[in-house]
Protein backbone atom coordinates (compact mmCIF):
# COMPACT_ATOMS: atom_id res chain seq x y z
CA UNK A 1 0.00 0.00 0.00
CA UNK A 2 3.02 2.49 0.68
CA UNK A 3 4.44 1.77 -1.62
CA UNK A 4 1.82 2.03 -4.13
CA UNK A 5 0.79 5.33 -2.36
CA UNK A 6 4.66 6.59 -3.20
CA UNK A 7 4.37 5.51 -6.71
CA UNK A 8 1.38 7.62 -7.24
CA UNK A 9 3.02 10.75 -5.69
CA UNK A 10 5.86 10.09 -7.97
CA UNK A 11 3.63 10.08 -10.48
CA UNK A 12 2.02 13.10 -9.58
CA UNK A 13 5.30 14.28 -9.74
CA UNK A 14 6.20 13.31 -12.66
CA UNK A 15 2.98 14.19 -14.38
CA UNK A 16 2.89 17.72 -13.02
CA UNK A 17 6.42 18.45 -14.33
CA UNK A 18 5.37 19.09 -18.32
CA UNK A 19 2.99 21.57 -16.70
CA UNK A 20 4.83 23.39 -14.33
CA UNK A 21 7.36 23.86 -17.00
CA UNK A 22 4.83 24.60 -19.87
CA UNK A 23 3.95 27.34 -17.50
CA UNK A 24 7.23 28.75 -16.67
CA UNK A 25 8.28 28.13 -20.40
CA UNK A 26 5.15 30.27 -22.03
CA UNK A 27 4.63 32.98 -18.92
CA UNK A 28 8.46 33.42 -17.97
CA UNK A 29 10.65 32.23 -20.11
CA UNK A 30 9.00 32.71 -23.26
CA UNK A 31 8.62 36.36 -22.95
CA UNK A 32 11.89 37.28 -21.46
CA UNK A 33 13.53 35.56 -24.49
CA UNK A 34 11.41 37.73 -26.83
CA UNK A 35 12.02 40.97 -24.74
CA UNK A 36 15.66 40.22 -25.04
CA UNK A 37 15.47 39.66 -28.85
CA UNK A 38 13.66 43.14 -29.40
CA UNK A 39 16.09 44.82 -26.89
CA UNK A 40 18.74 43.21 -29.69
CA UNK A 41 17.12 43.82 -32.76
CA UNK A 42 16.86 47.79 -32.17
CA UNK A 43 19.94 48.19 -30.93
CA UNK A 44 21.53 49.81 -33.65
CA UNK A 45 18.75 51.82 -34.88
CA UNK A 46 18.81 55.16 -35.14
CA UNK A 47 17.96 57.32 -32.06
CA UNK A 48 18.77 60.48 -29.89
CA UNK A 49 21.79 60.16 -27.61
CA UNK A 50 21.06 57.97 -24.71
CA UNK A 51 22.01 56.35 -21.33
CA UNK A 52 23.18 52.76 -21.40
CA UNK A 53 20.89 51.92 -18.93
CA UNK A 54 18.44 54.33 -18.18
CA UNK A 55 17.54 54.76 -22.02
CA UNK A 56 16.18 58.28 -22.37
CA UNK A 57 13.85 57.77 -19.63
CA UNK A 58 16.28 60.46 -17.90
CA UNK A 59 15.07 63.10 -20.09
CA UNK A 60 11.61 62.44 -19.16
CA UNK A 61 12.39 62.26 -15.21
CA UNK A 62 14.88 64.88 -14.70
CA UNK A 63 14.75 64.36 -11.41
CA UNK A 64 15.47 60.80 -11.21
CA UNK A 65 16.04 58.69 -8.66
CA UNK A 66 13.83 60.89 -6.41
CA UNK A 67 10.02 60.49 -6.71
CA UNK A 68 9.08 61.82 -10.29
CA UNK A 69 6.56 65.10 -10.27
CA UNK A 70 3.80 63.76 -12.63
CA UNK A 71 3.36 67.26 -14.08
CA UNK A 72 6.30 67.77 -15.06
CA UNK A 73 6.43 64.83 -16.76
CA UNK A 74 3.40 65.51 -18.91
CA UNK A 75 5.27 68.48 -20.20
CA UNK A 76 8.46 66.33 -20.73
CA UNK A 77 6.67 63.62 -22.80
CA UNK A 78 5.83 66.59 -25.82
CA UNK A 79 9.29 68.18 -25.80
CA UNK A 80 11.39 65.19 -25.70
CA UNK A 81 9.37 63.44 -28.23
CA UNK A 82 9.71 66.44 -30.59
CA UNK A 83 13.68 66.56 -29.65
CA UNK A 84 14.24 62.74 -30.64
CA UNK A 85 12.12 63.11 -34.29
CA UNK A 86 13.95 66.37 -34.91
CA UNK A 87 17.57 64.57 -34.03
CA UNK A 88 16.51 61.57 -36.50
CA UNK A 89 14.67 63.80 -39.23
CA UNK A 90 16.52 61.93 -42.12
CA UNK A 91 15.39 58.47 -41.17
CA UNK A 92 12.36 56.92 -41.17
CA UNK A 93 11.95 56.78 -37.61
CA UNK A 94 13.74 56.85 -34.65
CA UNK A 95 13.73 54.51 -31.20
CA UNK A 96 12.75 55.84 -27.83
CA UNK A 97 14.10 53.91 -25.06
CA UNK A 98 12.26 53.61 -21.35
CA UNK A 99 15.16 52.11 -20.06
CA UNK A 100 15.71 48.73 -22.08
CA UNK A 101 12.52 49.19 -23.27
CA UNK A 102 12.34 50.34 -27.37
CA UNK A 103 9.37 52.31 -28.48
CA UNK A 104 9.45 52.65 -32.02
CA UNK A 105 8.58 56.40 -33.55
CA UNK A 106 7.93 57.17 -37.15
CA UNK A 107 9.30 60.53 -38.04
CA UNK A 108 8.17 60.74 -42.10
CA UNK A 109 4.23 60.16 -43.07
CA UNK A 110 5.65 57.09 -45.59
CA UNK A 111 6.49 55.13 -42.19
CA UNK A 112 3.40 56.01 -40.48
CA UNK A 113 0.88 54.48 -43.98
CA UNK A 114 2.75 51.46 -43.53
CA UNK A 115 2.09 50.84 -39.91
CA UNK A 116 -1.10 52.55 -39.41
CA UNK A 117 -2.69 50.83 -42.35
CA UNK A 118 -2.36 47.45 -40.84
CA UNK A 119 -5.26 45.33 -39.73
CA UNK A 120 -5.25 43.97 -36.55
CA UNK A 121 -2.75 46.09 -34.68
CA UNK A 122 -3.49 46.06 -30.98
CA UNK A 123 -3.75 49.27 -28.64
CA UNK A 124 -1.48 49.81 -25.66
CA UNK A 125 -2.45 48.61 -22.76
CA UNK A 126 -2.72 52.27 -21.16
CA UNK A 127 -5.84 53.10 -23.36
CA UNK A 128 -7.37 50.54 -21.06
CA UNK A 129 -6.65 53.69 -18.24
CA UNK A 130 -9.02 56.18 -19.98
CA UNK A 131 -12.01 54.84 -18.00
CA UNK A 132 -13.44 53.57 -21.32
CA UNK A 133 -13.87 49.85 -20.61
CA UNK A 134 -14.01 48.33 -23.63
CA UNK A 135 -15.73 50.88 -25.59
CA UNK A 136 -14.42 51.55 -29.76
CA UNK A 137 -11.19 53.40 -28.47
CA UNK A 138 -9.53 50.67 -26.77
CA UNK A 139 -11.00 47.25 -27.34
CA UNK A 140 -9.69 44.32 -29.05
CA UNK A 141 -9.61 43.84 -32.53
CA UNK A 142 -12.20 41.92 -32.45
CA UNK A 143 -14.98 42.76 -30.58
CA UNK A 144 -13.82 46.27 -32.09
CA UNK A 145 -14.70 45.06 -35.34
CA UNK A 146 -18.54 44.07 -34.77
CA UNK A 147 -18.93 47.84 -32.48
CA UNK A 148 -17.57 49.69 -35.61
CA UNK A 149 -20.13 48.45 -38.07
CA UNK A 150 -23.17 49.08 -35.37
CA UNK A 151 -21.59 52.37 -34.43
CA UNK A 152 -20.61 53.44 -37.89
CA UNK A 153 -24.82 54.35 -39.20
CA UNK A 154 -24.73 56.91 -36.13
CA UNK A 155 -22.82 59.56 -38.15
CA UNK A 156 -24.34 58.70 -41.76
CA UNK A 157 -25.32 61.82 -43.73
CA UNK A 158 -28.95 61.60 -42.52
CA UNK A 159 -28.06 62.02 -39.19
CA UNK A 160 -25.14 64.94 -39.38
CA UNK A 161 -27.78 66.92 -40.90
CA UNK A 162 -30.21 66.90 -37.65
CA UNK A 163 -27.20 66.93 -35.68
CA UNK A 164 -25.93 70.28 -37.29
CA UNK A 165 -29.82 71.57 -36.12
CA UNK A 166 -28.67 71.36 -32.25
CA UNK A 167 -25.33 72.34 -32.58
CA UNK A 168 -26.47 75.33 -34.54
CA UNK A 169 -29.36 76.13 -31.35
CA UNK A 170 -26.81 75.88 -28.82
CA UNK A 171 -23.97 77.54 -30.44
CA UNK A 172 -26.54 80.25 -31.19
CA UNK A 173 -26.75 80.42 -27.33
CA UNK A 174 -22.92 80.35 -26.32
CA UNK A 175 -22.26 83.42 -28.69
CA UNK A 176 -24.47 84.94 -27.08
CA UNK A 177 -23.09 84.53 -23.99
CA UNK A 178 -19.91 86.04 -25.47
CA UNK A 179 -21.15 89.57 -25.03
CA UNK A 180 -20.64 89.32 -21.56
CA UNK A 181 -17.46 88.19 -21.71
CA UNK A 182 -15.68 91.14 -24.40
CA UNK A 183 -12.83 93.63 -24.00
CA UNK A 184 -10.75 91.84 -21.60
CA UNK A 185 -8.38 88.57 -22.19
CA UNK A 186 -10.59 84.95 -21.75
CA UNK A 187 -9.96 81.23 -21.69
CA UNK A 188 -13.15 80.34 -22.59
CA UNK A 189 -12.15 76.52 -21.51
CA UNK A 190 -15.13 76.16 -19.20
CA UNK A 191 -18.11 77.58 -21.18
CA UNK A 192 -16.35 75.78 -24.28
CA UNK A 193 -16.10 72.69 -22.08
CA UNK A 194 -19.90 73.03 -21.10
CA UNK A 195 -21.09 73.87 -24.66
CA UNK A 196 -19.42 70.97 -26.10
CA UNK A 197 -20.80 68.54 -23.86
CA UNK A 198 -24.29 69.83 -24.22
CA UNK A 199 -24.33 68.83 -28.01
CA UNK A 200 -22.92 65.40 -27.44
CA UNK A 201 -25.46 64.85 -25.00
CA UNK A 202 -28.13 65.80 -27.15
CA UNK A 203 -27.15 63.72 -29.84
CA UNK A 204 -26.58 60.88 -28.09
CA UNK A 205 -28.60 60.64 -25.07
CA UNK A 206 -31.50 62.99 -26.63
CA UNK A 207 -31.06 65.42 -23.66
CA UNK A 208 -32.80 68.82 -24.83
CA UNK A 209 -30.05 71.81 -24.61
CA UNK A 210 -31.47 73.82 -21.73
CA UNK A 211 -32.15 70.31 -19.91
CA UNK A 212 -30.29 68.55 -16.60
CA UNK A 213 -28.27 71.67 -15.89
CA UNK A 214 -26.67 70.36 -12.55
CA UNK A 215 -25.94 66.82 -13.74
CA UNK A 216 -24.56 68.52 -16.79
CA UNK A 217 -22.25 70.19 -14.52
CA UNK A 218 -21.28 67.29 -12.59
CA UNK A 219 -20.67 65.98 -15.47
CA UNK A 220 -18.02 68.14 -17.30
CA UNK A 221 -16.17 68.23 -13.81
CA UNK A 222 -16.03 64.49 -13.24
CA UNK A 223 -14.58 63.82 -17.04
CA UNK A 224 -11.72 66.33 -16.48
CA UNK A 225 -11.09 64.10 -13.61
CA UNK A 226 -11.14 61.01 -15.37
CA UNK A 227 -8.78 62.48 -17.76
CA UNK A 228 -6.42 63.64 -15.18
CA UNK A 229 -6.78 60.07 -13.53
CA UNK A 230 -6.14 58.40 -16.36
CA UNK A 231 -2.90 59.88 -17.25
CA UNK A 232 -1.41 59.71 -13.37
CA UNK A 233 -2.58 55.93 -13.77
CA UNK A 234 -0.52 55.52 -17.00
CA UNK A 235 2.60 57.16 -15.24
CA UNK A 236 2.70 54.69 -11.99
CA UNK A 237 3.06 51.06 -12.64
CA UNK A 238 1.77 50.69 -8.67
CA UNK A 239 -1.74 51.57 -10.68
CA UNK A 240 -1.47 49.01 -13.16
CA UNK A 241 -3.54 46.35 -11.58
CA UNK A 242 -7.12 46.70 -11.10
CA UNK A 243 -7.46 44.67 -7.45
CA UNK A 244 -3.75 46.09 -6.50
CA UNK A 245 -4.59 49.57 -7.42
CA UNK A 246 -7.60 49.56 -5.70
CA UNK A 247 -5.41 48.92 -2.04
CA UNK A 248 -4.51 52.40 -2.87
CA UNK A 249 -5.82 55.71 -2.31
CA UNK A 250 -5.69 57.07 -5.81
CA UNK A 251 -6.82 53.58 -7.12
CA UNK A 252 -9.95 53.88 -5.04
CA UNK A 253 -10.63 57.76 -5.98
CA UNK A 254 -10.33 56.43 -9.78
CA UNK A 255 -12.46 53.93 -9.15
CA UNK A 256 -15.02 55.87 -7.57
CA UNK A 257 -15.22 58.94 -10.39
CA UNK A 258 -15.50 56.06 -12.79
CA UNK A 259 -18.84 55.02 -11.03
CA UNK A 260 -19.83 58.20 -10.49
CA UNK A 261 -20.07 59.47 -14.18
CA UNK A 262 -21.83 55.98 -14.70
CA UNK A 263 -24.39 56.68 -12.05
CA UNK A 264 -25.10 60.53 -13.58
CA UNK A 265 -25.51 58.41 -17.29
CA UNK A 266 -28.03 56.32 -15.81
CA UNK A 267 -29.98 59.59 -14.24
CA UNK A 268 -30.04 61.25 -17.60
CA UNK A 269 -30.99 57.61 -19.42
CA UNK A 270 -33.81 57.86 -16.74
CA UNK A 271 -34.85 61.54 -17.84
CA UNK A 272 -34.52 60.58 -21.63
CA UNK A 273 -37.06 58.08 -21.07
CA UNK A 274 -39.26 60.32 -19.12
CA UNK A 275 -38.85 62.92 -22.12
CA UNK A 276 -39.52 60.53 -24.78
CA UNK A 277 -42.90 59.05 -23.28
CA UNK A 278 -44.43 62.53 -22.63
CA UNK A 279 -46.03 63.01 -26.26
CA UNK A 280 -43.89 66.94 -26.23
CA UNK A 281 -40.93 64.90 -26.85
CA UNK A 282 -39.77 64.29 -30.74
CA UNK A 283 -35.98 63.48 -31.78
CA UNK A 284 -35.27 63.75 -35.08
CA UNK A 285 -32.59 61.59 -34.78
CA UNK A 286 -31.99 58.30 -34.25
CA UNK A 287 -30.01 58.57 -30.73
CA UNK A 288 -26.91 56.50 -29.65
CA UNK A 289 -29.68 54.78 -27.06
CA UNK A 290 -31.86 53.57 -29.77
CA UNK A 291 -28.96 52.45 -32.33
CA UNK A 292 -27.62 50.34 -29.80
CA UNK A 293 -30.73 49.21 -28.24
CA UNK A 294 -30.88 45.71 -28.17
CA UNK A 295 -27.44 44.82 -30.13
CA UNK A 296 -25.02 44.69 -26.97
CA UNK A 297 -25.20 43.73 -23.42
CA UNK A 298 -25.78 46.49 -20.83
CA UNK A 299 -21.95 46.50 -19.75
CA UNK A 300 -20.77 47.07 -23.93
CA UNK A 301 -23.70 49.90 -23.71
CA UNK A 302 -21.99 51.91 -21.14
CA UNK A 303 -18.29 51.28 -22.17
CA UNK A 304 -19.51 52.73 -25.58
CA UNK A 305 -22.10 55.75 -24.70
CA UNK A 306 -19.22 56.68 -22.16
CA UNK A 307 -16.70 56.39 -24.99
CA UNK A 308 -18.80 58.29 -26.90
CA UNK A 309 -19.43 61.31 -24.75
CA UNK A 310 -15.78 61.10 -23.35
CA UNK A 311 -14.24 61.35 -26.77
CA UNK A 312 -17.03 63.34 -28.53
CA UNK A 313 -16.55 66.77 -26.85
CA UNK A 314 -13.05 67.15 -25.12
CA UNK A 315 -11.34 66.95 -28.27
CA UNK A 316 -13.45 69.62 -30.14
CA UNK A 317 -13.08 71.88 -27.19
CA UNK A 318 -9.37 72.19 -27.22
CA UNK A 319 -9.69 72.08 -30.79
CA UNK A 320 -11.67 75.03 -31.53
CA UNK A 321 -10.00 76.98 -28.32
CA UNK A 322 -6.66 76.71 -30.50
CA UNK A 323 -8.47 77.66 -33.76
CA UNK A 324 -10.14 80.82 -32.01
CA UNK A 325 -6.38 81.29 -30.37
CA UNK A 326 -4.93 81.07 -33.94
CA UNK A 327 -7.13 83.11 -35.61
CA UNK A 328 -7.09 85.79 -33.12
CA UNK A 329 -3.55 86.19 -34.26
CA UNK A 330 -4.23 86.54 -37.29
CA UNK A 331 -6.02 89.53 -38.50
CA UNK A 332 -5.99 89.15 -41.96
CA UNK A 333 -7.00 85.96 -42.22
CA UNK A 334 -9.61 86.41 -39.74
CA UNK A 335 -10.94 89.37 -42.18
CA UNK A 336 -10.64 87.04 -45.01
CA UNK A 337 -12.30 84.29 -43.52
CA UNK A 338 -15.45 87.06 -42.39
CA UNK A 339 -15.83 87.76 -45.60
CA UNK A 340 -16.66 84.19 -46.79
CA UNK A 341 -18.83 82.98 -43.49
CA UNK A 342 -20.80 86.84 -44.63
CA UNK A 343 -21.68 85.66 -47.72
CA UNK A 344 -23.23 82.26 -47.19
CA UNK A 345 -24.41 83.23 -43.45
CA UNK A 346 -25.38 86.94 -43.14
CA UNK A 347 -26.92 88.32 -40.33
CA UNK A 348 -28.49 85.54 -38.04
CA UNK A 349 -29.54 83.33 -40.58
CA UNK A 350 -29.12 79.89 -39.05
CA UNK A 351 -25.76 77.74 -39.37
CA UNK A 352 -27.09 74.42 -40.26
CA UNK A 353 -27.29 74.15 -43.74
CA UNK A 354 -24.85 71.54 -44.57
CA UNK A 355 -24.41 72.39 -48.27
CA UNK A 356 -23.81 75.54 -47.74
CA UNK A 357 -21.01 74.76 -44.68
CA UNK A 358 -19.60 72.63 -47.14
CA UNK A 359 -18.85 75.57 -49.47
CA UNK A 360 -17.05 77.67 -47.12
CA UNK A 361 -13.68 76.71 -48.51
CA UNK A 362 -11.38 79.12 -46.71
CA UNK A 363 -13.21 78.13 -43.49
CA UNK A 364 -12.38 74.36 -44.06
CA UNK A 365 -8.28 75.63 -45.18
CA UNK A 366 -8.19 78.00 -41.31
CA UNK A 367 -10.10 74.84 -39.09
CA UNK A 368 -7.69 72.07 -41.04
CA UNK A 369 -4.27 74.43 -40.19
CA UNK A 370 -5.48 74.56 -36.93
CA UNK A 371 -5.84 70.81 -36.46
CA UNK A 372 -2.33 70.46 -37.81
CA UNK A 373 -0.25 72.92 -35.72
CA UNK A 374 -2.28 71.81 -32.74
CA UNK A 375 -3.44 68.67 -33.14
CA UNK A 376 -6.25 67.79 -30.26
CA UNK A 377 -4.73 64.12 -29.74
CA UNK A 378 -1.09 64.27 -29.96
CA UNK A 379 -0.16 60.53 -30.04
CA UNK A 380 -1.77 57.17 -30.71
CA UNK A 381 -0.15 53.98 -29.72
CA UNK A 382 -0.15 50.22 -30.99
CA UNK A 383 1.50 47.06 -30.47
CA UNK A 384 2.64 45.13 -33.45
CA UNK A 385 0.60 41.97 -33.77
CA UNK A 386 2.97 40.51 -36.85
CA UNK A 387 6.53 41.74 -38.60
CA UNK A 388 6.50 44.94 -40.51
CA UNK A 389 9.18 46.22 -43.21
CA UNK A 390 9.24 50.06 -43.25
CA UNK A 391 12.12 50.85 -45.84
CA UNK A 392 14.87 48.38 -45.25
CA UNK A 393 14.32 48.13 -41.48
CA UNK A 394 12.32 45.78 -39.64
CA UNK A 395 9.64 45.95 -36.96
CA UNK A 396 9.33 42.94 -34.86
CA UNK A 397 6.11 41.78 -33.60
CA UNK A 398 5.62 42.56 -30.16
CA UNK A 399 7.21 45.93 -30.39
CA UNK A 400 5.25 49.06 -29.26
CA UNK A 401 4.87 51.42 -31.70
CA UNK A 402 4.21 55.42 -30.82
CA UNK A 403 2.99 57.83 -33.68
CA UNK A 404 3.12 61.57 -32.50
CA UNK A 405 0.81 63.35 -34.34
CA UNK A 406 2.67 66.78 -33.81
CA UNK A 407 5.99 65.49 -34.98
CA UNK A 408 4.59 64.32 -38.64
CA UNK A 409 2.15 67.64 -38.46
CA UNK A 410 5.79 69.47 -37.87
CA UNK A 411 7.93 67.78 -40.50
CA UNK A 412 9.65 70.42 -42.80
CA UNK A 413 10.08 68.49 -45.70
CA UNK A 414 5.81 68.41 -45.98
CA UNK A 415 5.33 71.89 -44.51
CA UNK A 416 7.99 74.41 -45.00
CA UNK A 417 8.51 76.56 -41.48
CA UNK A 418 5.83 74.30 -40.05
CA UNK A 419 5.73 76.49 -36.90
CA UNK A 420 4.17 79.02 -38.76
CA UNK A 421 -0.19 79.38 -38.82
CA UNK A 422 -0.75 79.17 -42.47
CA UNK A 423 -4.52 78.36 -44.07
CA UNK A 424 -2.76 78.72 -47.64
CA UNK A 425 -1.40 75.11 -47.04
CA UNK A 426 -4.71 74.41 -47.77
CA UNK A 427 -5.51 75.59 -51.41
CA UNK A 428 -6.87 72.58 -53.37
CA UNK A 429 -3.25 73.01 -55.13
CA UNK A 430 -0.93 72.93 -52.19
CA UNK A 431 -2.99 70.41 -50.31
CA UNK A 432 -2.52 68.02 -53.50
CA UNK A 433 1.13 67.65 -52.41
CA UNK A 434 0.66 66.99 -48.75
CA UNK A 435 0.96 63.18 -48.48
CA UNK A 436 -2.28 61.46 -46.98
CA UNK A 437 0.09 60.17 -43.83
CA UNK A 438 1.16 63.54 -43.39
CA UNK A 439 -1.92 65.19 -41.87
CA UNK A 440 -3.27 62.74 -39.28
CA UNK A 441 -5.29 64.98 -36.36
CA UNK A 442 -8.15 62.01 -36.43
CA UNK A 443 -5.62 59.50 -36.63
CA UNK A 444 -4.72 56.93 -39.88
CA UNK A 445 -6.33 53.47 -41.06
CA UNK A 446 -9.08 51.42 -39.82
CA UNK A 447 -8.77 53.00 -36.18
CA UNK A 448 -8.90 56.34 -37.40
CA UNK A 449 -11.47 58.82 -36.17
CA UNK A 450 -15.38 57.51 -36.19
CA UNK A 451 -16.75 60.94 -35.45
CA UNK A 452 -14.56 63.14 -37.32
CA UNK A 453 -17.38 64.67 -39.58
CA UNK A 454 -19.71 65.45 -36.20
CA UNK A 455 -16.17 67.00 -34.80
CA UNK A 456 -15.55 68.91 -38.39
CA UNK A 457 -18.93 69.98 -38.16
CA UNK A 458 -19.11 71.31 -34.97
CA UNK A 459 -16.00 73.09 -35.35
CA UNK A 460 -16.99 75.05 -38.29
CA UNK A 461 -20.36 75.96 -36.84
CA UNK A 462 -18.56 77.06 -34.02
CA UNK A 463 -16.63 79.08 -35.98
CA UNK A 464 -18.73 80.44 -38.34
CA UNK A 465 -21.19 81.81 -35.45
CA UNK A 466 -18.22 83.67 -33.13
CA UNK A 467 -16.51 85.30 -36.09
CA UNK A 468 -19.41 86.26 -37.98
CA UNK A 469 -20.53 88.31 -34.27
CA UNK A 470 -16.68 89.12 -33.09
CA UNK A 471 -13.51 89.89 -33.44
CA UNK A 472 -10.58 88.25 -31.71
CA UNK A 473 -7.62 88.97 -30.76
CA UNK A 474 -4.88 86.57 -29.18
CA UNK A 475 -2.92 88.45 -26.19
CA UNK A 476 0.30 85.44 -25.69
CA UNK A 477 2.61 85.30 -28.22
CA UNK A 478 1.57 81.60 -29.71
CA UNK A 479 5.24 80.13 -29.10
CA UNK A 480 5.12 81.02 -26.01
CA UNK A 481 2.45 78.32 -24.72
CA UNK A 482 3.86 75.36 -23.29
CA UNK A 483 1.58 72.22 -23.84
CA UNK A 484 1.07 68.71 -21.51
CA UNK A 485 0.05 65.63 -22.44
CA UNK A 486 -2.86 64.30 -20.83
CA UNK A 487 -5.64 62.58 -23.31
CA UNK A 488 -6.14 65.66 -25.24
CA UNK A 489 -3.04 67.62 -25.56
CA UNK A 490 -3.74 70.81 -23.05
CA UNK A 491 -1.97 74.36 -23.12
CA UNK A 492 -0.55 74.58 -19.97
CA UNK A 493 -1.04 78.66 -20.15
CA UNK A 494 -4.78 79.87 -20.76
CA UNK A 495 -5.55 80.40 -24.12
CA UNK A 496 -6.42 84.58 -23.80
CA UNK A 497 -8.44 86.31 -26.72
CA UNK A 498 -10.18 89.41 -26.40
CA UNK A 499 -13.69 89.00 -28.17
CA UNK A 500 -14.97 92.63 -29.46
CA UNK A 501 -18.36 92.67 -30.90
CA UNK A 502 -18.05 93.51 -34.54
CA UNK A 503 -20.69 95.69 -34.67
CA UNK A 504 -19.24 98.33 -32.27
CA UNK A 505 -16.27 98.73 -34.75
C1 LIG B 1 -11.40 67.63 -33.10
C2 LIG B 1 -12.01 66.56 -32.60
C3 LIG B 1 -11.48 65.17 -32.61
C4 LIG B 1 -10.21 64.72 -32.76
C5 LIG B 1 -8.95 65.54 -32.98
C6 LIG B 1 -10.24 63.27 -32.68
C7 LIG B 1 -9.15 62.46 -32.82
C8 LIG B 1 -9.19 61.08 -32.81
C9 LIG B 1 -8.07 60.23 -33.04
C10 LIG B 1 -6.66 60.71 -33.30
C11 LIG B 1 -8.50 58.95 -32.98
C12 LIG B 1 -7.66 57.70 -33.20
C13 LIG B 1 -7.18 57.13 -31.90
C14 LIG B 1 -6.21 55.99 -32.12
O1 LIG B 1 -5.86 55.66 -33.25
O2 LIG B 1 -5.75 55.43 -31.13
C15 LIG B 1 -9.90 58.99 -32.68
C16 LIG B 1 -10.70 57.88 -32.51
C17 LIG B 1 -12.01 57.95 -32.13
N1 LIG B 1 -12.78 59.07 -31.99
FE1 LIG B 1 -12.20 60.96 -32.35
N2 LIG B 1 -11.54 62.87 -32.49
C18 LIG B 1 -12.32 64.00 -32.44
C19 LIG B 1 -13.69 64.03 -32.27
C20 LIG B 1 -14.48 62.95 -32.06
C21 LIG B 1 -15.90 62.98 -31.91
C22 LIG B 1 -16.75 64.24 -32.03
C23 LIG B 1 -16.32 61.71 -31.65
C24 LIG B 1 -17.69 61.17 -31.41
C25 LIG B 1 -18.79 61.87 -31.43
C26 LIG B 1 -15.14 60.88 -31.64
C27 LIG B 1 -15.12 59.52 -31.37
C28 LIG B 1 -14.03 58.71 -31.59
C29 LIG B 1 -14.07 57.26 -31.44
C30 LIG B 1 -15.27 56.46 -30.96
C31 LIG B 1 -12.80 56.78 -31.80
C32 LIG B 1 -12.35 55.34 -31.86
C33 LIG B 1 -12.50 54.86 -33.29
C34 LIG B 1 -12.13 53.41 -33.51
O3 LIG B 1 -11.17 52.90 -32.91
O4 LIG B 1 -12.82 52.78 -34.30
N3 LIG B 1 -14.05 61.66 -31.91
N4 LIG B 1 -10.31 60.30 -32.59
Amino acid sequence: MAFSGLMSVQSLKLGLLPIVSYFIYVYLLKPALNFVHIVIHYHGFPCYPKNFLLGHLKLLWTNFPLPYNVERMKRKFYEVTNKMAAHDQDQSLTVGWISLHPIIIPVVPDAVEVIMNKKNLKKQFFYKFMGLGNGLIPSEPALWKVRRKLIEPFFSTKQMKGFAKHINQEVESFTKQLYGETGKPVDLEDQIHSSTLNIILKSSLSIPLDDSIEDKKSLTELVNKVELNGVKRCLNPLYYIDWIAKFTNFGRYYFETLDSVEKILKKMLIRRKQLISSTSHESENQDFVLLLEGKVDERGFFDELITMIGAGHETTSVGLRWILFNLGHHPDVQERLYQEIVQFFPDDTPVDDMDKINQCNYLDQCIKESLRLNPPVHALSRDLTEDIMVKDKRLLKGSIVVVSISIIHRNPNVYPEPDKYDPDRWTPENASKIPKAAYIPFGYGPRSCIGYRYAILELKIYTIQIIRKFSLRSTRKHGSIPVMSAVTLKPCLPLEIIVTPRNNN
